[in-house]
């Protein structure tokens, strides 16, 4: 019997080395590894392949995922779970690796108690909101790609002494725009997870404006919807010519670093030498913890709700009021 690997949702920087470290570690293990190409939807569909090293030669260093992504709605109907179930038997498949997010896990939960699939899991997705780990593959990238793009928003900002309004993508997780926000020297962060008070930020930085400050640099998350609103202020209240930046997908794209390269290897090579040690689990999912890898139930991971670590929400304190 062979396993298969698919990634599934928001594609991010890191899925293709971890692709390519899957085949090319089946094989030094002697297991027969298979691609399912279009996430879920090529699970319905038989886009499945046997793989081979040249399926995988040359990715490693590109961003996206070479079995390319869906969001599936057609699995949440049992007929074409059933479909894929069929799938997998044609090709004598009966483990799977996803590298996704929560959604994708709680989709192959249902799919292991229709037709008993095991799984592991892989927590990839730029948002980092997987509760449970401290870390989910792509998020390295992606902050390397605001850095690049906001210390640019900045030198032209600085030229116009202008303020710049940047909206980082997150979903409804604050992560990716307080750390740049901590890395990029925001003068203001906004995110679900932190309250403003503009009126204490207004008198600040009207005040800094007067003793020379040239720029204002306000990183925001998606998930506030406060983009708009952050611009008006600026102009309106504290009196500097804005414009807003919404950064939107560069943020999945890119070159895997090398920080996500090496940690698409560690998940996988951990994910193939566990796969079949998991007999008594539905499924479990790799966490990254204090450095170190191990799994939980999908049940642990769905039970809450991923939280910012309170250090950094209070290092960023002096950047919301
Ligand atoms: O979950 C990853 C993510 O990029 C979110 O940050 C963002 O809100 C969403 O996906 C965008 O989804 P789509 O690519 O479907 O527009």
């Amino acid at each position: 019997m062979g396993i298969a690997i698919l990634t599934s949702g928001g594609d991010c920087a890191g899925m293709n080395p971890a692709i390519k470290q899957f085949v090319d570690y089946c094989y030094i293990k002697g297991i027969q590894p298979y691609l399912i190409y279009d996430g879920l939807e090529g699970l319905i569909d038989g886009n499945i392949k046997k793989a081979t090293h040249s399926d995988v030669a040359g990715i490693l260093h590109q961003g996206g995922t070479v079995l390319r992504s869906s969001r599936s709605k057609r699995f949440f109907e049992y007929s074409y779970r059933k479909q894929a179930y069929e799938n997998l038997t044609k090709y004598e498949i009966n483990k799977l690796i996803i590298l996704g997010g929560d959604g994708s896990f709680r989709a192959l939960k249902q799919f292991y108690h229709d037709f008993g699939v095991k799984f592991i899991g892989i927590p990839a997705t730029i948002d980092n909101d997987i509760f449970g780990t401290d870390y989910c593959l792509g998020v390295d990238t992606a902050l390397n790609i605001i850095r690049n793009s906001t210390d640019a928003i900045r030198d032209t900002s600085a030229s116009f002494r202008r303020g710049c309004v940047i909206e980082t993508m997150g979903r409804d997780c604050g992560y990716l725009a307080l750390i740049s926000a901590l890395t990029c020297g925001a003068e203001v962060c906004v995110i679900p997870e932190l309250e403003i008070d503009l009126n204490s930020l207004t008198k600040k930085l009207k005040n800094q404006i007067l003793l020379g400050r040239q720029y204002i640099v306000v990183i925001v998350a998606e998930g506030t919807k406060k983009t708009q609103q952050l611009v008006d202020w600026l102009e309106n209240d504290v009196g500097i010519e804005t414009r807003a930046t919404i950064l939107g997908h560069v943020q999945r794209g890119g070159n895997p670093t090398v920080y996500d390269r090496l940690m698409a290897v560690e998940f996988i090579t951990f994910a193939v030498d566990k796969i079949f040690e998991i007999d008594s689990h539905e499924g479990l999912i790799i966490v990254h913890k204090n450095g170190r890898f191990s799994f939980e139930t999908i049940d642990y991971i769905n039970s809450s709700t991923y939280t910012i670590k309170q250090n950094l929400l209070d290092i960023a304190q002096n950047m919301i009021k």
